[in-house]
């Protein structure tokens, strides 16, 4: 019997994205149905192509969807998402990864009814996580609601709860750059899928350092390497941008808060709204009344780190066993 979980990926690659991306392929857990990408890091021209580079890099036959080009509201405005949006991750969308791609995995079809397709496919049956802004989501929601009441659960990588946002004082870059899109899905499937938060709360309790990214480059051979020449770029930014050293790779620890719930330190079961007023727009505020996602609050650093090098380098275990001992 098939036990394998079934994953959809929503995506707009991205450097943390990538390394998310390589993580999920590299769970032998996980069966993944498809790679769904969306404006948002980069335009689509741009992301929808680190995708494709990973899954050649990785040989997998994964299809990969394009999907909206903009936010909602300016969806028939002939408004697209233009690609020196956030220069965080280079010009290339994933830190001058230098790969190659083809379009052997593209799909033909556009990810909201690729999304549904596997549902009716699969019903009750799929975990979907988002890595970037929730149009496509949202978009999946407006056309068959009652279809995307039967994901298994959803776990969005975005929001702050009680940290201060990245992209305004009150939002996280995803739920900011399509607050209309988020606003649906927690409205219309909170109280009927598992809904899982990962947001800066969580994410900016965990920092790998520039070691731990150097081992995983003279260690994890080709993907090591290709990890280590796209954080570089990554932890630099962070460091002239932010003043912070090391890497909060947000994406991937989305990502193994699932293959590796042992990652998470602290949750809490909120009731989340999503602000659209223009001082607050995009921030996940709790309110009172009855929960209606789980937050991630921390991440234990250890365990993660762990969790992430077995992933990626699983014959190094014995290394990994003396330097990241198992608590
Ligand atoms: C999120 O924004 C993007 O820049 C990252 O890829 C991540 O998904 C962090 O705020
Ligand atoms: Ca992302």
């Amino acid at each position: 019997m098939d036990k394998k979980r079934k994953i959809l990926i929503d995506t707009d690659p991205g450097i943390d994205d990538g390394c998310a991306i390589l993580a999920a392929m590299a769970c032998e857990q996980f069966d993944i149905l498809g790679i769904l990408c969306v404006a948002g890091n980069k335009s689509l021209p741009v992301v929808t192509p680190n995708a494709l580079r990973l899954v050649d890099f990785e040989q997998r036959n994964i299809p990969v969807c394009v999907g909206s080009a903009c936010k909602l509201k300016e969806i028939g405005m002939g408004i697209v998402q233009e690609n020196d949006g956030v220069e965080f991750h280079g010009a290339d969308g994933m830190g001058g990864s230098g790969l190659d791609y083809s379009n052997r995995c593209l799909s033909d079809m556009k990810a909201w009814d690729f999304m549904l397709e596997k549902i009716k496919e699969y019903p009750d049956e799929i975990d979907l996580i988002t890595l970037g802004p929730l149009t496509n989501v949202a978009l999946a929601i407006q056309k068959d609601k009652e279809t995307m009441k039967h994901l298994r659960s959803i776990t969005v990588m975005g929001g702050s709860f009680e940290r201060k946002g990245n992209t305004t004082p009150y939002a996280e870059y995803n739920i900011w750059f399509d607050a209309e899109a988020c606003d649906i899905v927690v409205k219309e499937l909170a109280d009927d899928v598992k809904m899982t938060f990962v947001g800066l709360d969580g994410t900016h309790s965990c920092v790998i350092s520039y070691d731990e990214v150097t081992l995983l480059g003279y260690e994890g051979g080709k993907r090591g390497e290709l990890l280590q020449k796209i954080l570089s770029s990554y932890m630099r930014n962070y460091w002239f941008k932010d003043g912070l050293l090391g890497a909060v790779i947000h994406d991937l620890f989305t990502v193994l808060c699932i293959t590796n719930p042992e990652v998470i330190k602290e949750e809490r079961r909120v009731r989340c709204e999503i602000q659209l007023d223009d001082e607050h727009y995009g921030q996940t505020k709790a309110v009172e009344g009855k929960p209606n996602v789980r937050a991630v609050m921390k991440i234990d650093h250890q365990k993660l780190v762990r969790a992430w090098m077995m992933l990626m380098m699983p014959e190094k275990q014995e290394l990994i066993d003396r330097m990241f001992p198992e608590a």
